[in-house]
């Protein structure tokens, strides 16, 4: 009898071990798949933005400068690529609901742009390492969600940037009416002044994997105990 409790106990334990690393390696391949779906969701985005801009700053930019040439007005809807990529990407995250793109500055003009402290710490790890570091990833929680981020730094690598980001007092006039002068000037050249950051919400998600590998936890622990009791009647049918 003795003998038999304790077979029971070691198998109980041996079950409930087993079963914790079946649930766990689970939740963590499912996390793994969640993490890569977000990666290619945030980086698709990052690239589209990157390409319309691209194809703005490139192809439309010249165009429109020459038809403003003999316009004092400033119209940054026309002329500002960075303007162009806020609004796209706010239209973008009103049909993808869980998906947004913050162009987060230290020192923005429009204060839309301001970076939160998770967002400085990013920008602040991009200026320490402007060679090695392209790239960050990872996950944060933000207003009661959990968000996968991936960032990119901004550079100012010419002086044009200057003409608007410089000192305030040569900046456009027309600018410092609408955007004040307080922020988003005095830039230096090659430093890391913004970050665009891609979002996307992996609350859910995450919440329904460990759900599932809780079940897969529940389903293998039975599977373990009715194969253990077979094995157990089976011995102890004498
Ligand atoms: C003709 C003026 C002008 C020039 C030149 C210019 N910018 Fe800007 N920039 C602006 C304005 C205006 C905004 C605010 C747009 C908005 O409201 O979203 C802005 C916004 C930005 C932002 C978003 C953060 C913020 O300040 O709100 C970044 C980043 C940025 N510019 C980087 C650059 C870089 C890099 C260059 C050079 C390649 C550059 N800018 C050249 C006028 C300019």
């Amino acid at each position: 009898m003795k003998r038999n409790s304790r077979l029971l106990y070691y198998v109980l334990c041996i079950s409930l071990l087993s079963s914790f690393l079946i649930g766990g390696f689970s939740y963590w391949l499912l996390r793994q798949h969640i993490i890569g779906e977000a990666r290619d969701r945030n980086n698709l985005q990052l690239d589209f933005v990157n390409a319309s801009t691209t194809y703005f700053e490139h192809s439309q930019k010249r165009l429109i400068n020459e038809l403003l040439k003999n316009n004092d007005g400033f119209y940054p809807e026309l002329t500002n690529g960075f303007m162009l990529l806020r609004k796209q990407s706010e239209l973008l995250g009103k049909r993808n609901k869980g998906h947004s793109l913050h162009l987060a500055s230290l020192n923005p003009l429009n204060p839309d742009n301001w970076a939160d402290n998770e967002e400085s710490r990013i920008i602040n790890a991009f200026q320490k390492n402007p060679q090695q570091l392209k790239i960050q990833e990872g996950l944060i929680r933000k207003n009661n969600d959990v968000l996968f981020y991936t960032a990119t730094p901004i550079r100012i690598t010419g002086n044009s940037c200057l003409n608007c980001h410089g000192a305030p007092d040569n900046a456009p006039r027309a600018q410092i009416i609408l955007y004040g002068r307080d922020s988003g000037y005095n830039w230096q050249k090659n430093t890391t002044i913004a970050a665009a950051i891609a979002y996307v919400s992996v609350k859910n998600v995450i919440s329904e994997a460990r759900k599932n590998a809780l079940k897969i936890f529940a389903v293998s622990l039975v599977c373990f105990l009715l194969s253990f009791t077979a094995i157990f009647l089976f011995f102890d049918r004498d």
